[in-house]
């Protein structure tokens, strides 16, 4: 089966990364989202989200006709022959995940399939809560088509994209996974992607949509457990004099079955998915009455990095009311401009609430950040200007722009020069001599 020209529902950063890496590689493409502002800007060749190098693909897209916008489902259905759902499936307040988005488009998408002749495959790759292609996407599909599984195609297919990495992670993913209940939706979406890969298909795992499901959220919770996994036992190194988190992690990370990947100990993961999965899958468990005490571990180490950073800041400079504090990095992590559940930004609300003054420099986030801080806190635009005058700087996002920061710096520019390494990009001894600090270590220099 021969299915070239694609559809995509949510031009969010999956759906977008997708509709641009799926036209430069040839395909007809027709993205689709109900924010008509941001429609008109990606028309306009601008990218809603910072992503390296999508710009530029967007703007060979664009201009070679492979990528199509549209706001009317009709359109884009009539015209293409898959279409993959990448809508947002957010939080609720207490965090079970809000599928308005997904029922929508399943909706939307299925009233127009029902005068389709041609077979239609449907393949959401939103995060879902397991059971949700079956009891949601399938059952409103049907419901407003009238048509039934094999008159048409039904896949969950998961991505596993990283921010900042998303097309060199649909380029070269690990592998895919294909959750369908008929052989001949699996067998078309396997069909598409080896004439996207050619010859270089990744390892494919055809399984159930609710195994397919299951595996993105456990996916997540395990790497989120293996980064509050490393966290925790930073906790025990700071109290540990000689013990250091880095050389710990190296040495453990050395065994295969471990792998050194994901244990870089700091302030903890943010984003927009580790916090929404790991409360959504904490949520869907007590749905059915399952509870996940791993999980429930994750979240608390996740957090307690916060209260931990608080406590060697405080420790460092004898409190933090009053002070001045020049915090480094504010995206969630490097290489975006997402400042998502950022535990930078949580960690400088709670600075906040303890009075101190803050002043904060990112290379790219500052005016994301702004949305959320405010006037909270002052805005640097290099970071000299963030450190002057400053009694503490704390390292929060390791952009590679501040792994130059020298001792001279911090006491040229520095009321009192001290530093506060929280994500451990510092070799401690070339901080000899003034007030240092790092997540993980055993002997700050205090
Ligand atoms: C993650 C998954 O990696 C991806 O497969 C999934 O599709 C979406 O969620 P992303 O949120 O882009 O991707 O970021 P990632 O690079 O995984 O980092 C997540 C968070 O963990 C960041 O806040 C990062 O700073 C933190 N992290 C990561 C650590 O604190 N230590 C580490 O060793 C690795």
């Amino acid at each position: 089966m021969h299915l070239e020209r694609v559809a995509v529902v949510g031009l969010g950063y999956v759906g977008l990364s997708l509709s641009c890496a799926l036209a430069s590689k040839g395909f007809k493409v027709i993205g689709l989202d109900k924010d008509y502002e941001k429609v008109r800007m990606i028309e306009k060749g601008l990218t809603p989200i910072y992503e390296e190098g999508l710009d530029k693909v967007l703007g060979e897209v664009l201009d070679n006709g492979n990528l199509k916008l549209t706001q009317s489902y009709e359109e884009m259905i009539n015209w293409t022959d898959i279409c993959f759902i990448c809508v947002g499936t957010p939080s609720r307040p207490d965090g079970s995940i809000d599928l308005s988005y997904v029922e929508d488009a399943s909706r939307m998408i299925g009233k127009c399939l029902r005068n389709k002749k041609k077979y239609y495959l449907v393949v959401v790759r939103s995060t879902i809560p397991p059971g949700t292609t079956v009891n949601v996407v399938k059952k409103v599909i049907e419901e407003e088509s009238g048509k039934r599984l094999t008159d048409y195609g039904l896949c969950f297919n998961p991505e596993f994209l990283r921010e900042g990495k998303a097309l060199q992670d649909i380029f070269n993913p690990d592998r895919i996974v294909i959750g369908c209940l008929d052989e001949t939706s699996g067998e078309a979406l396997l069909d598409f992607y080896k004439s996207f890969h050619g010859d270089n298909v990744p390892p494919v795992l055809v399984t159930t949509p609710t195994n397919a499901e299951l595996i993105k959220y456990a996916n997540n919770a395990f790497l989120a457990m293996k980064i509050s996994f490393i966290n925790m036992i930073s906790q025990l190194c700071q109290n540990l004099p000689g013990a250091d988190v880095k050389v710990v992690a190296e040495g453990i990370g050395m065994d295969k079955r471990i792998g050194r990947e994901f244990l870089d100990a700091g302030l903890g993961w943010g984003g927009s998915c580790f916090p929404k999965d790991t409360i959504g899958l904490l949520k869907f468990g007590e749905s059915i009455g399952v509870r996940l005490p791993i999980l429930e571990a994750t979240i608390e180490v996740n957090d307690s990095q916060i209260s931990n950073a608080i406590a060697l800041a405080e420790k460092l400079v004898g409190g933090v009311y009053g002070k001045n504090i020049a915090v480094l990095g504010l995206a969630f992590k490097p290489g975006t401009d997402d400042v998502r559940e950022s535990r930078s930004i949580r960690l400088i609300e709670k600075l906040l609430e303890r009075g101190a003054r803050v002043r904060v420099h990112d290379p790219k986030a500052l005016e994301k950040s702004r949305e959320v801080l405010k006037n909270k806190v002052s805005y640097a635009s290099c970071i000299e200007e963030c450190l002057q005058n400053a009694d503490l700087c704390i390292l929060a996002t390791e952009w590679s722009e501040y792994k130059g920061l020298k001792r001279e710096m911090l006491e040229k520019l520095m009321k009192h020069p001290a530093l506060l390494d929280c994500r451990r990009i510092y070799d401690p001894r070339e901080f000899k001599g003034i007030k240092f600090a790092a997540i993980g270590l055993g002997e700050p220099s205090i």
